[in-house]
């Protein structure tokens, strides 16, 4: 028997009167694609497994409560489309790793990767370690002044959402290469959407604040992992296509957790649970300057304390030039950057974390690890509010009194969601498709 699809039904099988997620997780939701008189088509997304799984259960029931014909389609009864993910630097690897996953059971993904991060440790690693679909284009962009590296991006976009026309493009964060994703979908006509979206500074000095706007205002689909970031996309005068699903960092880190415990590299670096501070810093404000470095690295080694500080490319360059490597090298544990898991174990084992970076002030409230940050703002506010995270700018004298002192004991919020965000986000896109 056959059936044109007449109407798409909006909504699972549970709209149509039954109730397929009682017995079947969120992700082998099953959904009824067309109604046409007496006959219901009903499809199934997840894997192959899940799917018989999902139809068969679906036909029990289904059965039962619709007194009418059922035709059975596979995953293809739904409809499909292509959707186009641009990321280029590390966090947006990390950000990306559990929506890729997420949409490929349904969906058709293009993995657009601009090269904004090219060494091995702050590129393939992350694709490796967390699993993901290599890219499928490699604009190989690399290191330019913000205009340059941002207009290389968008001329090599250009061609692949040419050649590709993606349903949808999704951008992640507030990079370069989510400016650039942002402003050719828009030119070109393509329905955008944003992880990470309504996160404010209220700094437009620093470039992110710029790509997180721009991103914002362009985008039909925002997906936002806080409150907070609701209610200042709400204050910009968005509304429309904004979604709270938490934040997918806190999938990819409770999703990660248990294998880097396995990990070794507290013994490879010889230093103890407990015994230290890891540090990070990469923006402009805290590196580019050699006077503000000068005196973060004399914190750091006035401190007394062991400290790890897998130091990011653009650092390593300012010490070199401002001749602060070696002072550094003689008292700090100074390494290469870190794969993901090898960071969450060196994080999990730290007594406090001293860092100017977005992602890692949430990774340490995810695991209870005291947070100092180095800027006199922060996006990630839920943190500082519940006690967790420090702001402390970069003066020397108060990075140290903060590496003496500050010690937060009370309890977190669930400010980051459930760590299902990323399933959320593609059951979003389902349905806007
Ligand atoms: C970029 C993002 C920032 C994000 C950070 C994550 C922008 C404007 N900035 O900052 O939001 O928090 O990534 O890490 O998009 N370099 C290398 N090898 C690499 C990558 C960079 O040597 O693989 C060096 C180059 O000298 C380069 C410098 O680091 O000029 C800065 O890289 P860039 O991507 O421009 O900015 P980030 O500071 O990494
Ligand atoms: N990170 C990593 N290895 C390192 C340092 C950081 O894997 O050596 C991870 C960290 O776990 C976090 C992310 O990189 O998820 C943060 O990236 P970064 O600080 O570069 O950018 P930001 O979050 O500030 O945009």
């Amino acid at each position: 028997m056959t059936a044109t699809l007449t109407e798409r039904s909006e909504g699972t099988a549970a709209h149509k009167g039954f109730n397929p997620k009682r017995k079947l997780e969120n992700r082998d939701r099953a959904a009824v694609v067309g109604v046409k008189s007496n006959v219901t088509i009903v499809g199934a997304r997840g894997t192959v497994r899940n799917n018989v799984l999902a139809l068969a259960h679906l036909l029990q029931e289904a059965s039962r409560v619709v007194r009418h014909n059922i035709i059975i389609c596979g995953a293809s009864a739904l409809t499909s489309v292509k959707i186009a993910s641009v990321v280029g630097a590390r966090p947006q690897f990390i950000k990306a790793a559990p929506v890729s996953r997420e949409i490929r059971q349904h969906h058709e993904e293009i993995l657009v990767h601009t090269g904004q991060h090219y060494d091995e440790s702050m590129s393939d690693v992350f694709f490796e370690v967390l699993d993901m679909p290599r890219p499928d284009y490699n604009l190989g962009v690399g290191s330019a002044s913000h205009s340059r590296q941002t207009a290389e991006m968008m001329h090599g976009l250009e061609d692949v959402f040419e050649r590709e026309k993606p349903d949808l493009v999704l951008v992640y964060g507030d990079t370069n290469s989510t400016l650039a994703g942002a402003l050719v979908a828009s030119k070109m006509g393509r329905p955008l959407g944003h992880v990470e979206a309504g996160l404010r500074s209220f700094n437009r000095s620093m470039p992110e604040e710029i790509n997180r706007v721009v991103a914002d205002h362009l985008s039909a689909l925002l997906f936002c992992p806080t409150q907070t970031a609701v209610d200042n996309l709400v204050k910009e005068g968005i509304s429309r296509g904004v979604h709270l699903v938490g934040d997918v960092m806190y999938d990819v880190a409770l999703q990660s957790a248990q294998a880097a415990r396995s990990r070794d590299i507290l013994q490879r670096f010889g230093v103890r649970k407990g015994e230290y501070i890891l540090v990070t810093l990469h923006r402009p404000a805290s590196v580019d300057d050699r006077e503000t470095l000068a005196g973060i690295v004399e914190a750091l080694v006035r401190s007394g304390r062991t400290v790890v500080f897998p130091i990011h490319p653009r650092t390593r360059k300012n010490l070199e030039a401002f001749g602060l490597w070696e002072p550094l090298r003689a008292k700090v544990k100074a390494i290469e950057p870190v794969d993901y898991l090898d960071f969450i174990a060196l994080l999990m084992g730290a007594s406090k974390v001293v860092t100017d970076s977005g992602g890692v002030q949430k990774e340490a409230y995810f695991f209870g690890v005291p947070c100092i940050t180095l800027r006199d703002e922060t996006e990630w506010i839920e943190t500082v509010e519940d006690g967790w995270n420090a702001l402390v700018g970069t003066d020397t004298a108060d990075i140290l009194d903060a590496i003496e002192k500050f010690n937060p004991s009370g309890t977190k919020s669930k400010s980051f969601g459930d760590g299902h965000a990323a399933e959320k986000i593609a059951l979003i896109l389902d349905k806007f498709v």
